[in-house]
């Protein structure tokens, strides 16, 4: 068990730590049983269970931060309880009941009030849902039981010294996903088959790889762990694909540009517009935006510059997106909730 006291907030990284207490739930007899509260960090479950011979496994990632004002407060949470039943069902799993998700989400954050970051110090506690067959199965099959749990630990903060910005490349001899496949979906299998590109990318010095369609391979799709968005003038940019994940944040930013005056446009985009935008960024949950200075198209050798400082827009949104999230900036579209953890 990892001491909550002499933890300092602001080195911490992005790394597992053992927290007090995870919670856990299991579907069987065609219902979900009674919520388990446990202090183990270990699953129990037999070597042929359908999420270890055939993947069948999907999981989430959402953050709560303490405010100014002392609360702690969670970010549009049902969007990821939604997801994850969208996600179960395209793999064939038994859909997560949204209320049993948050509810499951606020006992975790209270259960570990402990581990929640102070505010001020840039880093969060991170919820990490998941869901997984357990059945043992040799044949393919779907599972008729599974296990849903949420753990979650305090993660640093995506930039220590204010938002840096980042190169990502482009392999275009990698698809992370097919056209009509899992792409859509936060599943574990989609992680594993982008790990070549990205080692690739990691050993030549970018920070990501950056996918583009897997039927053309000419439209951008989305990083490994985040989506895509660039500025045009003053449209805000981002791919329209089959392949990609919806992501929540990239959903949230479309909101605060339209807000702030810009077009909004989602659909695809070839590789070469690049040339015309002034601004790109990878946009998710753990960075909030990631400004992106440079992307290398490897197969054209060509590289698009957008400058090593954060651009305008970036920033704006960023500010936006972490005041709401915060507390800090009026929650207008009713994005936050709170958890009452004293
Ligand atoms: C593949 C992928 N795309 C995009 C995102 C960003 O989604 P969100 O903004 O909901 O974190 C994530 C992270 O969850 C991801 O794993």
């Amino acid at each position: 068990m990892s001491n909550a006291e002499n933890i300092d907030w602001g080195s911490l990284t992005f790394a597992y730590m053992k927290t007090d207490y995870n919670v856990r739930c299991t579907f069987k007899d065609g219902k979900w049983g009674e919520i388990e509260v446990t202090q183990d960090d270990h699953i129990n479950i037999h070597m042929a269970a359908t999420c270890i011979q055939y993947g069948q496994e999907a999981f989430e990632g959402q953050k709560a931060y303490r405010g100014r004002d002392g609360k702690v407060r969670l970010f549009r949470i049902r969007e990821n309880a939604r997801r994850i039943a969208n996600s179960a069902r395209g793999i064939m799993m038994e859909p997560i009941p949204e209320d049993l998700f948050v509810k499951m989400a606020h006992m975790v954050i209270k259960l570990n009030k402990r581990f929640i970051p102070p505010y001020g110090s840039g880093a969060a506690f991170y919820l990490r849902p998941y869901e997984i067959g357990i059945t043992p199965r040799v044949g393919v099959n779907p599972a008729d039981e599974y296990t849903f749990g949420i753990f979650g630990m305090p993660v640093g903060p995506y930039f220590k010294r204010g938002l840096e910005t980042c190169k990502v490349a482009i392999y275009r001899e990698y698809d992370r996903a097919a056209a009509q496949g899992t792409g859509c979906w936060k599943v574990g299998g989609n992680y594993a088959a982008g790990m070549r590109a990205t080692h690739r990318a990691k050993s030549n010095g970018y920070a990501a790889a950056l996918f583009v369609d897997p039927t053309e391979h000419k439209y951008l799709d989305e990083c490994g762990p985040a989506n895509f968005y660039a500025v045009k003038g003053d449209i805000y940019i981002t791919p329209k694909s089959s392949s990609i994940l919806p992501s929540i944040t990239n959903m949230s930013l479309q909101q605060l540009a339209r807000d702030m005056g810009y077009k909004v446009e989602c659909r695809p985009i070839a590789v070469e517009e690049l040339a015309e935008c002034t601004e790109a960024a990878e946009c998710g949950t753990a960075a909030v935006t990631a400004p992106i200075e440079e992307i290398y198209d490897h197969a054209n050798d060509k590289t698009y510059r957008f400058g090593n400082k954060v651009g305008p827009v970036t920033l704006a949104l960023y500010n936006r997106l972490r005041g709401i999230q915060c507390g800090d900036l009026p929650d207008d579209y009713g994005w936050t909730e709170f958890i009452d953890v004293d």
